[in-house]
């Protein structure tokens, strides 16, 4: 396996300007003495989101970890190429030795961790790689971490944090009229994936509980917005609908979803990681329920108007409902009023500006959207739209 350094920049010149100067969990700035931060995934969708908004809102270092598997793409972060401040390192967060190291040279303050397996479908053909990634991978990142801690010093003990990135998944699923999950509705995870992530949302838990470890722990609901992989539902209709190929509804398309803008979790995340309590949840939504063939019609709507079918009629037409997802959750509902209420954090992007957005993206993007789709990923659509039937 490579664990070397996939692009390295020299270290921060002295003097570098900081667009926003981040003053983390204390006003007492003498206590500072790290300003790196270490993060897992941040090729991946909303890792290398996270990773460009840090560069701009805070600019302090960042070592990205991540083995850049078939979701993870150094092409994200392409705009970075040359910044001495960003280094992306390719590696197994499984590999505890490698880890170890990476903590140990680059001291960071704070270890912010995307990486896992992420797609619920992928998880029900093969769950056995969410288990190594999402569940060995987070004991392996808290057990060095751990390590790491304890060698620090009294005041930069005090500053570390763990910040676990985690899904509205592992609370199940919802009727039409229950209430929205909060921080404490009981955890009742449905698929591999989602019990996957609610394992390592449990040993993040227990590693303060029995080491006091410095955790923070986010669930979050969907998100949208650019790099997400064409996989998952709103990049897929996309460009499906894009190319005129058919957009597959699963079920009676009446799956609710929440949606929330990528940059917006971007930004709950640095407002956690800055003022969230020691050892809590906090639940992160978009306030933007919708079904999914309500998401489905807007997105044809959008391709439409932006890109007019020659004579080819309307794309609402290419929609076509297919056998559903097994153990499908019904619907997802997130109440947020706890990261609104303690550290003052709303989404700033509505729904339908978001996703005119995101769609503007990809019909611009043309070239990263070839990057993407390997011959893996057309394996991956065959597997699992091949022999979906139709309804
Ligand atoms: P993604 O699949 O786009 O990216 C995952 C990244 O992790 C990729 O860059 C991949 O290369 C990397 N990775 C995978 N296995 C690895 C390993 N063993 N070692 C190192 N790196 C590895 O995922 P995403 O959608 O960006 O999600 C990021 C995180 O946010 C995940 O933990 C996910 O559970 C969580 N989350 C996602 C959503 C969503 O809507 N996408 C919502 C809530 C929470
Ligand atoms: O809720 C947060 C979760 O959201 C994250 O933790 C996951 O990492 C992320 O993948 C996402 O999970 P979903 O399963 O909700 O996302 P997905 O885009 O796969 O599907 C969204 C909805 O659309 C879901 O109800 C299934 C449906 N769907 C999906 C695909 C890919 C379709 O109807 N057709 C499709 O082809």
């Amino acid at each position: 396996m490579d664990c070397g350094p996939a692009r390295r920049g020299g270290s921060r010149a002295q003097g570098t300007p900081y667009v926003e100067r981040f003053v983390p969990y204390t006003d007492d700035r003498r206590q500072l003495t790290k300003d790196t931060i270490l993060v897992t995934g941040g090729a991946g969708f909303i890792g290398s989101n996270f990773v460009l908004n840090w560069m701009k809102a805070v600019g302090s270092p960042v070592v990205n970890v991540d083995l850049l598997t078939y979701a993870g793409n150094a092409a994200n972060l392409a705009s970075l190429n040359g910044e001495g401040r960003h280094e992306l390192v390719r590696c197994d967060i499984c590999d505890a030795e490698t880890v170890g190291q990476l903590l140990h040279k680059h001291q960071p303050r704070a270890m912010v961790h995307f990486a896992a397996e992420s797609h619920v479908d992928r998880s029900i053909a093969s769950p056995g790689e969410f288990i190594r990634t999402n569940v060995h991978g987070t004991f392996v990142l808290l057990d060095q971490a751990k390590r790491y801690w304890l060698e620090l010093s009294a005041a930069d003990r005090e500053v570390f944090r763990f910040l676990h990135v985690s899904t509205d998944e592992v609370y199940g699923t919802l009727g039409a009229d229950d209430p929205a999950f909060s921080e404490t509705t009981a955890y009742a995870p449905n698929s591999p994936y989602a019990a996957s992530k609610a394992a390592s949302d449990h040993l993040v838990r227990a590693y303060h509980h029995t080491f006091g470890l410095p955790v923070l722990t986010t669930n979050c609901s969907n998100n949208y917005g650019p790099y997400q992989f064409p996989e998952k539902l709103i990049p897929l209709m996309i460009l499906n609908a894009l190319e005129g190929k058919p957009l597959p509804i699963y079920g009676d398309g009446k799956n609710v979803r929440d949606w929330l803008f990528v940059e917006d979790h971007c930004s709950a995340i640095r407002t956690v990681l800055e003022r969230g309590r020691v050892g809590e949840t906090y639940n992160i939504g978009g306030n933007s329920e919708r079904a999914n063939i309500d998401v489905v019609t807007t997105i044809c709507d959008l391709v439409d108007e932006m890109r007019p079918r020659n004579g080819g009629g309307a794309r609402r037409g290419l929609i076509t409902y297919v056998q559903d997802r097994p153990g499908h959750d019904r619907r997802y509902a997130i109440n947020a009023s706890k990261i609104s209420r303690e550290l003052g954090w709303r989404p700033a992007e509505k729904f339908e500006s978001g996703l005119r957005k995101t769609v503007r993206w990809y019909l611009e993007n043309g070239e990263w959207v070839d990057g993407v789709r390997t011959g893996a990923y057309r394996e991956w659509m065959e597997r699992n739209y091949g022999e979906r039937k139709e309804l």
